[in-house]
Order: structure tokens, then C-alpha cells, then sequence
């Protein structure tokens, strides 16, 4: 490999490690400050989490295993607001797809947002429901924001652990509020708050 193409696969991973995970989390805790009932929800598992271990105690594997109804409001995140917007593929072979010819060679964008705000597999599709995730959740490739296929997200697993993590130890310690209420998205390769979403904390035990 020469050294520009190893420069490009060290700030790809970077990217893909560090941004999205990132991005993920940002925009969970926007929801969480603002959706007072889902926050309690979340708070309510992860209490129960914290109150099954000793003092000082790391979580475990199992511990993230019972984190459902946490990870299908982060779920729910990312297909409102997923950290990448889609990636590329390749046709093999010529086809046709709603009247259009794509031969064979050609590039083609498969889109993450479009697809995840579909009515027909989301219905009331701008509204945060977690519960979509319950039981079998979305059909196949109807929800992608790691992708799909052999080329699917290698950091899917590790990204779920990290933003678990932070939000068990985020929501068992502290409430908050936003700062701007009803902030600006904007894009800029991955969705985040305009002003970098301020909010201000409120300790449990305070
Ligand atoms: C919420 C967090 C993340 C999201 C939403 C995400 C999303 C994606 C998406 C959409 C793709 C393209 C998949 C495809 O073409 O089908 C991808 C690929 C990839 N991701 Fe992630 N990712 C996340 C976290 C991570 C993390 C934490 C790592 C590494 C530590 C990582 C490493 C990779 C790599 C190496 C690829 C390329 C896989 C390949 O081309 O074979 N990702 N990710």
C-alpha cells in the first residue's frame, strides 16, 4: 500500500470509530432532554442495573445484555438521525429498478436517512417511538444505519457497548436540561446541534 492510501484507511477508521459513536450519543441526549417520559424509562433500567451490583462494581456483559429498552431509544435515535448518511455499491450484473437501467459497473448510493423514514415500514414517521424496536423490530434493510450485507459496520457491537456505557453512567447520575431548546440540526458529513448542544446537568443527589 503506498502511504496516501494508508493515510486514508487510519482517518477513515477514525472517522468511523470515533464520529459516529459520537454523533449517536449526542443526539440520545438531546432526545433525553427532551422527552421526559422516555428519560425516566431509560432511568428506570439502568437503576435497576446499578441497584443488582455491589458498590464500585464495573458493569458487565450481562449487564448490557438487559439494557433492551435503553438501546431501542438509541435505535430509535439513529433512524431518526442516523451518523452516516449511506455508502456506495457496485451493480454486478445490469438491472432494472423502478423503470430505471442501471448497467452493470455503475455506482449506486444507498440512502440511510430516506430509507428509515419510509411510511410504509415507520408509520408516523417523524414521532421518537422506542417500541418499534420491540419483538422482531423492522423488517430487513428497512432500517440500516450500520449498513447491510458482508460490508455492514464492523463497529457495530463495540458501538453499542460504548454509547451504553455512557448513557448507564450519564442517566444514573444526573438529569439535564437543554440549554437551547429545539436547536438546529445541521449536517456536516454527520448530523449535530448547531451550537454544539449546551445543557446543564442536575445531580441525583443533589
Ligand atoms: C453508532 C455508531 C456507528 C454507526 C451508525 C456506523 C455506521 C456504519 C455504516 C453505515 C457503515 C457502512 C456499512 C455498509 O456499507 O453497509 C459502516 C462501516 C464501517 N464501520 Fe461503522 N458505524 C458506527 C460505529 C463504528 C465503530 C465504533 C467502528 C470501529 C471501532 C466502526 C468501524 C467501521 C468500519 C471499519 C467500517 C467499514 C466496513 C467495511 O467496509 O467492510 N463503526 N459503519
Amino acid at each position: 500500500m503506498s502511504e496516501s492510501v494508508i493515510v486514508n484507511y487510519i482517518a477513515l477508521l477514525l472517522f468511523a470509530g470515533y464520529d459516529t459513536s459520537s454523533v449517536a450519543i449526542t443526539m440520545a441526549i438531546e432526545y433525553l432532554g427532551e422527552l421526559p417520559k422516555i428519560y425516566e424509562d431509560v432511568l428506570k433500567e439502568q437503576l435497576e442495573i446499578s441497584l443488582s451490583k455491589e458498590e464500585g462494581e464495573f458493569l458487565h456483559w450481562e449487564d448490557i445484555q438487559k439494557m433492551k429498552y435503553s438501546w431501542n431509544v438509541v435505535a430509535e435515535t439513529i433512524r431518526l438521525f442516523p451518523p452516516i448518511s449511506g455508502a456506495y455499491r457496485e451493480a454486478l450484473v445490469d438491472l432494472k429498478f423502478e423503470g430505471y437501467d442501471i448497467p452493470k459497473g455503475w455506482k449506486l448510493f444507498w440512502n440511510a436517512p430516506l430509507t428509515q423514514m419510509d411510511h410504509n415500514f415507520f408509520p408516523d414517521n417523524t414521532k421518537f417511538d422506542p417500541s418499534r424496536f420491540e419483538g422482531a423490530g423492522p423488517v430487513p434493510h428497512s432500517y440500516v444505519p450500520f449498513g447491510g450485507g458482508p460490508r455492514m459496520c464492523l463497529g457495530k457491537e463495540f458501538a453499542r457497548l460504548e454509547i451504553l456505557i455512557y448513557l448507564h453512567n450519564i442517566v444514573t447520575r444526573f438529569r439535564w436540561n437543554l440549554l437551547i431548546p429545539d436547536e438546529k440540526i445541521i449536517y456536516d458529513i454527520t448530523p449535530s446541534p448547531k451550537k454544539g448542544l449546551p445543557i446543564r446537568l442536575h445531580p441525583h443527589n443533589a
